[in-house]
């Protein structure tokens, strides 16, 4: 959400009697009628997997309640504790209410919070357990803050748009990756008895046109149409949702988007039939923040409560119960799953002041509730240091080998100008989408998921902080565009980065101006280190082959201990383990129709539409597809120092397993006989380097009729030197398999396989096949 959500229109009313009469254009949404099939009724939460005691005691709580109440359980009301959103008690029967707030990288409109790294730097890091913990942690801060949900994890938009605004938020362009870090994320968060609404549901994959906007002769444009088939759907987009639920995720945002020419948050197949049939959902369905299209169609469809309020349900609700519009046992399956969902977490006994540390508004932002800890410290850190992704390393210019100069350009060296929490609140809001963060380092992108972190530690401080250690010396220039460079400099360090934030999607992969600084500093600087910070893809192909050029770091977004995290990398405190969660192209151009988001045109310029017509064809599935070479290859990154692959092994659990997973009983996440290990693969990863170093072994399979080939594994093993390591890699059934559109069901196919084990998608020393 944005603070500005209300602008769009909350009602489907379409006004079109000021468009000439124009045969081809599009004028009503009748036209669309039957494009999203129908799924009804909602099926009802069950109590399944390990919910059923949760139901139990929702059930009863249910049972007492008017309906009044129960209406009253359906929405927010306008929010007096600060938080995002809010559900209002119900005090006869000690209920104190439910708070949510934004968002995935750390507490947001609040004070004595921790800025997390990023989604992205999450991703980078291709590290489970520090996705775990950094949830743990992060979980623990809304606990103390009051804060009964996090708007957070994200895995939609998964970044099919090289140049969406949101892709930060997410974890990587695969589902695979993505999927397990969420889950691991869920799983950390949830410890803390905290609940995640994981988001957004589904095909978010652009900020252009995600809400209705009103053109200058009045007319409504409809939010943008992400048209998705089936097996596209399952095969990418859902996948990520479906293991996060499988870990236990206990909320879902719908999106702003329509699907299939259907708003997400009123899409009956989405909800009712791919959410709350396949996957066996239990818990609640919530609105992205005014993203209410419908009345009780809506309810009808699957949603189940509405944020920040809603304007066409409250007592409609009832009377559509009077006038046979909506079921009884509707409303109170709606506020059944609310009410699970409390007790699953153990909020009954947890939450008892919700919003105890919010502010109530951005003034009075005093409450001093402190979230953050001491004992916080290494994840924040440990996780700002793995999302750093090495690609160029001549000569091994890094670790830097004890500089006496060190030159520092660039505008994003220093730490921002202000820090209150109204500034980070609004954090890249008022951006247009031409802007790129200019006036300072950007350890994380803006709108909803910018938040105001304890501290900023920027890269010059922790670079001053050295010299003040080691007897270095520093010179800089934030702002020129061709500095001046000391020739005596042993090293030139480039700050620059590449600028997104919520609302708008970025204009370009990369911008003339940083691209000069660079090439400036370089011309006259035989050591030059380049540091981008950057919120999605941003291509270098301008400079990344400069001789003088001798280092470049993706550095993504770090969160507060930026500086200090680059600082370990660039001295060798740390070896660098991040690997790109992204394909970089050459080219913009190298991403096709995939390079910008879809517009209003032609006879759809009421009700733009995005074609996902190539299917699970994006990032490097795309660039495998058609050939192209990569500038850097989906799971590059480079240590220092080496890592050799042997003894690849692949062995069966079965000789020969069905095509389709037999029956059972669905729980949370689908037929768990999908997850049944079919197939356990290792290999040797030596270490021949001179240094520790942590090696991400990864695993594609070349899957019958599919892409070339789909992570399916990954490892992250740290290896001293001289010394081996067994990685260890589990494919499932539905890791292996496709989705069969006539049987609705994930299909094993009979034939060979193929298997890739090694460095990143584009370096496979060791191949096998494999045969059902
Ligand atoms: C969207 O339409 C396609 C057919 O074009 C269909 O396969 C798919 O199930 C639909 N999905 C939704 C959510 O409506
Ligand atoms: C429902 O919510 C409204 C608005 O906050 C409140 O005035 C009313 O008392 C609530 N109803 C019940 C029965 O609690
Ligand atoms: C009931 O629905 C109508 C039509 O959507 C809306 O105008 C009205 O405000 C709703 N009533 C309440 C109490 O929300
Ligand atoms: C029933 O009530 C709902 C909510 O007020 C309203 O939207 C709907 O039009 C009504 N339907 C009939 C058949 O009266
Ligand atoms: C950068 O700072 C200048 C001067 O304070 C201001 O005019 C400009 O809008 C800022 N740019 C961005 C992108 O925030
Ligand atoms: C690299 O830097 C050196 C030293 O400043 C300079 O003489 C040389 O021209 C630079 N090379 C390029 C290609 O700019
Ligand atoms: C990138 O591709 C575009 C379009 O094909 C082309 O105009 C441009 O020159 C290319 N840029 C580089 C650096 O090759």
């Amino acid at each position: 959400m944005v603070t500005s959500w209300g602008k769009a229109g909350l009602l489907l009313g379409l006004a079109f009697s000021n468009v000439a009469a124009t045969e081809d254009v599009i004028t009503s949404d009748t036209y669309f009628y039957g494009d999203s099939p129908a799924v009804y009724p909602t099926p009802e939460g069950t109590g399944a997997g390990d919910w059923a005691s949760a139901y139990k005691k929702a059930k009863a709580f249910v049972g007492k309640l008017s309906d009044d109440e129960k209406v009253n359980l359906t929405a927010g009301i306008s929010s007096k504790t600060g938080c995002s959103g809010y559900i209002q008690s119900i005090d006869r029967l000690g209920f104190p209410g439910i708070c949510v707030s934004d968002a995935g990288n750390g507490l947001r409109g609040t004070d004595y919070v921790n800025g997390w790294a990023s989604g992205i730097s999450v991703g980078a890091s291709w590290n489970r357990d520090l996705a775990n913990d950094r949830g743990t942690y992060m979980g623990k801060e809304y606990r103390k803050k009051g804060v009964n949900m996090i708007l957070g994890p994200v895995v939609g938009p998964l970044g099919r748009v090289a140049l969406g605004g949101r892709n930060w938020e997410g974890f990587s362009t695969d589902p695979y990756l993505s999927g397990i870090l969420v889950s691991e994320s869920v799983k950390g968060l949830q410890s803390q008895n905290v609940a995640t609404s994981l988001k957004h549901f589904i095909g978010n994959e652009q900020e252009t046109n995600r809400n209705p906007t009103t053109d200058s002769k009045g007319n409504t444009v409809q939010s943008v149409s992400s048209n998705i088939d089936d097996k596209t759907i399952h095969e990418l987009y859902l996948w990520p949702f479906q293991d996060a639920i499988l870990a236990g995720a206990t909320n879902i945002m719908c999106s702003y988007n329509r699907l299939n020419n259907s708003y997400a948050c009123q899409n009956s197949k989405a909800l009712n039939g791919l959410l709350k049939t396949e996957l066996g959902f239990q818990g609640y369905v919530v609105t992205d923040w005014g993203a209410q299209h419908a009345g009780i169609a809506g309810a009808n469809a699957g949603l189940d409560v509405v944020m920040p309020r809603s304007t066409t349900w409250n007592s409609n609700l009832t009377t559509a119960i009077a006038n046979g519009t909506m079921k009884a046992s509707r409303l109170d399956d709606m506020i059944t799953r609310v009410m699970a969902t409390w007790y699953y977490l153990g909020q009954d006994t947890v939450f008892t002041n919700p919003g105890v540390g919010m502010p109530s508004s951005a003034s009075a932002a005093h409450q001093a509730v402190i979230a953050t800890s001491q004992e916080a410290k290494p994840v924040l850190l440990q996780a700002a240091i793995e999302g750093h992704v090495l690609v160029k390393n001549t000569n091994k210019a890094l670790p830097l080998k004890s500089p006496k100069l060190i030159s520092v350009f660039g505008y994003d060296a220093y730490g921002p100008m202000t820090l209150d929490l109204v500034s980070s609140f609004n954090f890249g809001s008022t951006a247009t989408r031409s802007d790129l963060y200019k006036n300072g380092t950007q350890w994380v992108g803006g709108g909803s998921g910018a938040n105001s972190p304890a501290y900023v530690d920027a890269p010059i401080d922790a670079i001053q902080r050295r010299a003040y250690e080691d007897g270095s010396s520093v010179l800089w220039d934030f702002t020129s565009v061709n500095p001046s460079v000391d020739y005596t400099s042993d090293v030139c360090l480039v700050f620059i980065n590449a600028y997104a934030t919520e609302g708008f999607d970025r204009e370009a992969l990369s911008d003339s101006q940083s691209d000069s600084i660079v090439t400036n500093v370089a011309k006259n600087c035989a050591n030059t280190i380049v540091v981008v910070h950057n919120a999605g893809i941003r291509t270098v192909e301008s400079w990344a082959d400069h001789t003088n050029v001798t280092g470049i770091i993706y550095a993504h977004l770090p969160g507060q201990d930026t500086g200090r995290a680059l600082l370990e990398i660039l001295y060798g405190d740390s070896n660098p383990s991040g690997r790109l969660p992204y394909t970089v192209a050459k080219n913009g151009s190298n991403y096709g129709s995939l390079l910008e988001p879809a517009e209003p045109e032609g006879k759809f310029q009421y009700f733009p539409q995005s074609d996902f017509a190539e299917g699970v064809y994006i990032d490097y599935r795309a660039f495998d597809k058609d050939g192209i070479e990569p500038q850097y290859a989906f799971g590059y990154g480079l240590s220092y120092t080496t890592f050799d692959y042997s003894n690849l092994k692949v062995s069966k659990k079965l000789a020969s397993p069905s095509t389709y997973p037999a029956e059972a009983a669905i729980l949370p996440g689908g037929n768990p006989r999908l997850f049944d290990e079919l197939v356990t693969v290792t290999a040797t990863v030596k270490n021949t380097g001179g240094v520790d170093g942590k090696e991400v072994a990864q695993l594609y399979v070349g899957i019958p009729n599919g892409p070339v080939r789909q992570l399916r594994g990954f490892d992250k093993v740290l290896i001293k030197p001289g010394k081996s390591a067994t990685v260890t890699f589990r494919l499932t059934r539905r890791d292996l398999s496709t989705w069969d559109t006539i049987a609705q069901e994930w299909l094993l196919q009979r034939g060979t396989y193929k298997i890739y084990v090694g460095r990143n998608s584009r370096d496979l020393p060791l191949q096998a096949t494999l045969t059902f």
